[in-house]
């Protein structure tokens, strides 16, 4: 069996396409509720594109934990693509602003901390061209809490990020829960391979 978990409008034929909100799912179901969506012990693959953000640290941990324990056969792998916040901070803290560009810096390392909302990146965007002359290298990293202050609704669950793990964080997590992890690259994802991460994962050493 293969689950996409948090999978949106990117639905794979002859997978399990998870989401909690997107009705393009097969299953409507938290994540977070690992029997909502799963068989015991029965993943072969398990892949989160750009979801394990959206989670709390906690949250994450947990999740990560439980689909070792109780969904992956012990053959049974998961790949981990999202933004780095290593790369992330690095990227908002690059100084130019006369340019935005979402693929680029410093908005595309401030978006990766953050997140978005489909509809309200525009507005988003106007927010960071209007502020631009008074944004310093510091204040570009402390954006995100101005962000979410004027912007409170953006805090809901599924639309802004929860969590930005740093790459080696995350492998250390995993190592420390069982996993035999690995980072490739680049990420089959978008156009951000300069500040996402992509780890593999094996349930338990062949
Ligand atoms: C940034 S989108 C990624 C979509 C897709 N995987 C991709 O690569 O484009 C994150 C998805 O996670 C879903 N999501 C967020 N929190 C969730 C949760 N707790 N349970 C299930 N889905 C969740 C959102 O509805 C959204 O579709």
């Amino acid at each position: 069996m293969k689950y996409n978990l948090g999978c949106g409008r990117k639905v794979y034929a002859d997978w399990i396409n998870v989401d909690g909100f997107d009705t393009r799912a097969d299953v409507l179901a938290d994540v977070r509720v690992v029997g909502s969506w799963s068989t015991r012990g029965q993943a072969d693959q398990i892949r989160m594109i750009h979801f394990l953000e959206h989670l709390t640290q906690a949250e994450g941990c947990q999740l990560l934990e439980e689909i070792h324990a109780f969904v992956l056969k012990d053959t049974g792998t998961i790949e981990i693509e999202m933004p780095c916040r290593t790369k992330c901070l690095a990227l908002a803290a690059f100084d130019q602003t006369s340019k935005p560009d979402w693929n680029v810096a410093p908005f595309s390392g401030v978006a990766g901390i953050v997140g978005d909302r489909v509809g309200m990146r525009d507005e988003w965007f106007k927010w960071m061209v209007e502020h631009a002359d008074h944004i310093t290298k510091f204040a570009r990293l402390k954006m995100f809490d101005e962000i979410l202050r004027e912007y409170p609704e953006w805090q809901q669950v599924g639309d802004v990020h929860q969590y930005v793990w740093d790459t080696q964080e995350l492998v250390a997590a995993m190592g420390a829960m069982g996993y035999v992890t690995r980072i490739e690259s680049p990420q089959t994802h978008g156009k951000r391979s300069h500040r996402d991460m992509r780890v593999v994962a094996i349930k338990a050493e062949p």
